[in-house]
């Protein structure tokens, strides 16, 4: 497995690679790796014939009082994981190589970037979208695959794509939680012991949410509420946002019908994390 920081050794190593022919698979990252990580990188392995994993923590992407420096890095663990998993190139820039100085293009997705997430994390989805087409146009992947986890970030990145001619398929794959539940995210080190506990508020809303939903209930803000009700309980949570909306335009749903999302954000303690659920014509996806 080989590690290319500059755009030059990038380059070289995927003009090789495209002049053989070959399908390259691309899963961008901040790092920290997890098993959600890996399992976009298995998928990546079984469907293309080179795999690259970019490691950024974009600094683009942070709020001024957001966790940009705090946030959890290591690269020697990470390329353990990496190497393990039989991975191809790991992208690994310094931050003056993706913004040099003077840097001034940035590209922005209209309303769907100031919903949900985007309303308590202004300009995060304007720096999602710019750093993730300059790793599309640097590593020019066949097909870049995203994580559920995000699904705002996933609905947004279609968009982007579909609107730009991007030539890239965009594969969304399934969140994956630990074993009791919580999804699993680079954020969850921030979490004590007792947190950590706390935070298993979020997905006993959403099975709560399933329930009722299997259960026949159709009245969208019925389930916003009793969901809201439920993290209201654990006094470790202070809700920033609980939402029930379809799935493509993220507009708030009176009544389940199509394709909807229901997905919230949470503050558990100082640390923030995300959640969701689909249901895709009449099934409940994970
Ligand atoms: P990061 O949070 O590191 O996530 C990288 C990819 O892993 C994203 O596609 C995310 O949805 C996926 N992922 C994270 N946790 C997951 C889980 N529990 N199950 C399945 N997939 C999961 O998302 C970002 O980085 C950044 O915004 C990025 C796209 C790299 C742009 O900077």
């Amino acid at each position: 497995m080989e590690i290319a920081s500059t755009v030059i050794e990038l380059r070289e190593k995927i003009q090789a690679w495209k002049k053989k022919g070959l399908k390259i698979g691309f899963v961008p990252t901040m790092g920290y790796l997890h098993e959600g990580h890996l399992s976009l990188v298995r998928e990546s392995k079984k469907s293309s014939d080179v795999t690259v994993v970019s490691i950024f923590v974009n600094p683009k992407q942070f709020g001024p009082a957001e966790d940009y420096r705090t946030y959890p890095r290591d690269l020697e663990r990470d390329r353990a994981l990496l190497e393990r998993e039989g991975v191809d190139l790991v992208f690994y820039p310094p931050v003056e190589v993706m913004y040099p100085e003077g840097y001034k293009t940035y590209v922005e997705v209209e309303d769907l970037q100031d919903k949900l997430c985007g309303k308590s994390r202004p300009g995060h989805f304007r720096g999602v979208c710019t750093v993730v087409l300059k790793l599309f146009n640097l590593v020019q992947p066949d097909e870049a695959h995203f994580g559920w986890k995000d699904a705002q970030q996933v609905i947004i990145l279609q968009k982007m794509v579909e609107d730009l001619n991007l030539p890239v398929k965009i594969v969304p794959l399934p969140l994956v939680r630990d074993h009791d539940g919580l999804a699993l995210s680079s954020r969850n080190t921030y979490l004590s012991r007792e947190e950590r506990q706390a935070a298993l508020v979020l997905k006993k809303s959403l099975d709560l949410a399933e329930k009722l939903i299997r259960e026949g209930e159709k009245d969208a803000a019925k389930i916003r509420q009793k969901m809201i009700e439920l993290i209201s309980t654990e006094p470790l949570a202070r809700i920033d946002y609980v939402e029930v909306v379809n799935l493509k335009t993220l507009e708030r749903l009176e009544t389940i019908e199509g394709q909807v999302l229901v997905a919230l954000a949470v503050f558990i303690g100082r640390t923030r994390l995300i959640d969701n659920l689909r249901i895709v014509s009449g099934g409940i996806e994970k």
